[in-house]
């Protein structure tokens, strides 16, 4: 009879302590419960993509063909993404990022007050403009093409969404920078059916093309009409 007492105190006690600890987990659990950093610090690269299609090196956009029918409403529409750290108006302040009023075109490292990376002065001492192609690759993933660059962006993949962009960059405050002439040799010939404007088909025969340096069209795109032809508008 007092042994089954003993073995009920024993349990008791066993039970009450397991409770205790439950409580004090909870409790704890409440205190130190951790917050998420507000902002992720890490890029999310996927080199993946390219990885897996190495006979497939995609080449640069022919900036002469794609630029003048770009869709550069689409481009404004893009740089909301590029807006929580950059102002494009003419004189417009530095943010996280700098202005960004004639950077096409323009030298790297172009707003006067602004705080860059190491990273980016080590490039821009290599590459001092930014051409078409280097905001290209910069865009597609800032980081893999400026390692250790401070804009912390992950990169816009989608081609069409970045040549819309560039064009729409261009728009404010680098409509001087020539567009380069179409690259003959990479007219899709037959197999597409929408010329941009009559000009640019009347070199179809292909042979070794001039070199890429000729001279843009002498025309001012800067407010060339948008004038999309039947290519559908791009997703946002
Ligand atoms: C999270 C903030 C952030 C976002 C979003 C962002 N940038 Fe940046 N950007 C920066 C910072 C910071 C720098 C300076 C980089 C450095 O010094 O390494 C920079 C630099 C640049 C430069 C170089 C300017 C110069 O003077 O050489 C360009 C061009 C640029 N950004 C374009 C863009 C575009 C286009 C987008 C949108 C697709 C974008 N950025 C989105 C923060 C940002």
């Amino acid at each position: 009879m007092s042994g089954d007492l003993k073995w009920n105190k024993i349990f008791g006690a066993g039970l009450a302590t397991v409770l205790v600890i439950l409580g004090v987990n909870q409790v704890s659990g409440f205190i130190y419960s951790s917050e998420p950093p507000e902002e992720m610090g890490y890029f999310i690269d996927a080199p993946e993509e390219a990885a897996a299609g190495a006979a497939e090196v995609e080449l640069p956009p022919d900036w002469g063909t794609v630029l003048p029918v770009a869709d550069i409403a689409a481009g404004e529409r893009a740089f909301a993404r590029c807006m929580a750290c950059h102002t494009i108006n003419q004189g417009g302040a530095d943010g996280i990022g700098p202005n960004l009023w004639g950077a096409v075109g323009g030298p790297m490292l172009h707003s006067a007050g602004f705080d860059y990376s190491p990273a980016l002065r080590e490039h821009a001492a290599q590459n001092p403009t930014w051409t078409y192609d280097e905001l290209d690759q910069f865009i597609t993933a800032p980081s893999r093409h400026v390692r250790g660059t401070k804009m912390s962006f992950a990169g816009i993949r989608n081609t069409e969404e970045r040549v819309a962009l560039i064009a729409y960059l261009r728009s404010q405050g680098s409509s001087g920078y020539a567009i380069p002439a179409p690259d003959p040799s990479r007219q899709p010939g037959a197999e597409e059916e929408t010329p941009a404007e009559g000009e640019a088909v009347e070199g179809e025969g292909v042979e070794q093309t001039p070199e890429e340096g000729v001279a843009a069209q002498p025309d001012e795109e800067a407010t060339s009409p948008a004038q999309p032809a039947a290519t559908s508008s791009p997703q946002n």
